[in-house]
């Protein structure tokens, strides 16, 4: 086994690590990466992961919160992630034999064990055998039963001209160094389907399906608003929740960032800092950039800025005509200022080498902790 990773290819990193901003997680060269991958195989939609283990866990995952719980056709021969990723999500895993011949489960058998309970067929194609036949396909189909094809290690092999794993629900692929094509450690999931592609992108990213250039880190502290129930936040529910009726009467403001203790001249160049943050220009690129809605009704009223808001983040125009029902702004919470020090003075102690960064959290925690108990 050796690594078929070329000189022009760690050129390629060493290039892209040269330039002004190299973003090293999920951003441009990812993206292009899948629409690329999407156009090679021939499938709408691809969620580039960081293994094919990966991209086995997150499939099953998306399969129970689209699907739930049940049983699944997995066979003897396979990679160990295939089954694991069936028994950690809580399905029951069937087993199958193989064909010889094709090294994939024997199809006849499949079908002997499909049951109502049956919520997937996830069958492997192994070492670049087609596991599929046409009858196979057919009777899936009929008995509407999805099929899932892990081809972690057949990319390009074909079945009846057409590339293994566009057949199936979901597909996956594996860019480990000794497969036939590298990014080191790597993984892809592919889809026609859009929620499950949804689905896939919250899976993968800790809930955020809207990273673009530009947004690079999000910080939760140790609680979120969410946990904040005994603090009278007023927070009413989103105009598209069940039970809303379409409407809503808050909207949010920007309510958390760092200002460091400079007197009198923090006051003010907090003040000069939020003029600009909430200034309609700073709005619209702040939504634009970064898919945040905007918070100003002016900035709603501009229907070309809400076009191109909504190309990039369908669905945002919802939110933004909903700015018409708002009535104030949405309450802050009086111990804000305390958690953003604590949080800040967590980032300064890491950057200046002062802390390590679980220490500096649990410091922040502890702060952030005591200051809202003051209430
Ligand atoms: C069939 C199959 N599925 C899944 C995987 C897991 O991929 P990775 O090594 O990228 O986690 C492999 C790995 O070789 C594999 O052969």
């Amino acid at each position: 086994m050796r690594n078929n990773i070329l000189p022009c290819d760690a050129q390629a990193v060493i290039d892209f690590l040269q330039t002004e901003v190299p973003i090293l997680t999920q951003s441009s060269q990812v993206e292009a990466f899948e629409q690329e991958w999407s156009r090679w195989l021939g499938v709408d939609f691809s969620v580039f992961v960081n293994s094919g283990s990966s991209a086995n866990l997150l499939t099953i995952t998306a399969l129970r919160e689209v699907y739930g719980l049940g049983e699944v056709i997995v066979p003897t021969l396979t990679w160990v992630s295939d089954i694991a990723s069936v028994i950690q999500c809580g399905f029951k895993p069937v087993f199958v034999d193989i064909n010889p011949r094709t090294l994939g489960m024997d199809p006849h058998q499949v079908l002997n064990k499909i049951t109502p309970r049956t919520k997937a067929v996830f069958l492997t194609h192994i070492l670049g055998y087609n596991a599929l036949d046409a009858h196979l396909i057919a009777e899936l189909q009929a008995r509407q039963v999805p099929l899932i094809e892990d081809a972690c290690e057949s990319h390009g092999a074909t079945f009846e001209g057409r590339k293994l794993g566009t057949f199936g629900l979901m597909s996956n692929f594996s860019f480990y160094y000794a497969h036939h094509m590298s990014t080191v450690e790597g993984g892809m999931i592919c889809t026609n389907d859009q929620i499950l592609y949804e689905t896939l992108r919250m899976l993968r990213s800790h809930g955020m399906n809207r990273m673009q250039d530009g947004l690079g880190m999000l910080i939760t502290g140790p609680w979120d608003l969410g946990s904040l129930s005994d603090i009278e936040y007023d927070v009413q529910i989103l105009p598209t929740f069940p039970g809303s009726a379409g409407a809503h009467q808050t909207i949010s403001g920007p309510d958390n960032w760092v200002v460091f203790d400079n007197g009198a001249q923090r006051k003010q160049a907090a003040i000069d800092f939020v003029k600009w943050l909430t200034a309609a220009p700073q709005v619209k690129s702040t939504s634009l950039t970064t898919a945040d809605l905007p918070t100003r009704i002016s900035v709603g009223d501009d229907s070309a800025f809400v076009a191109e808001l909504n190309e990039k983040q369908p669905g945002s125009e919802v939110f933004v005509h909903n700015l018409a029902n708002a009535q104030k702004a949405r309450p802050t919470v009086s111990q804000y200022p305390k958690i953003s020090e604590a949080l800040g003075q967590a980032i300064v102690s890491v950057l200046l080498g002062k802390a390590q960064p679980a220490d500096a959290l649990n410091t922040a925690a502890q702060t952030t902790d005591a200051a809202l108990a003051e209430k």
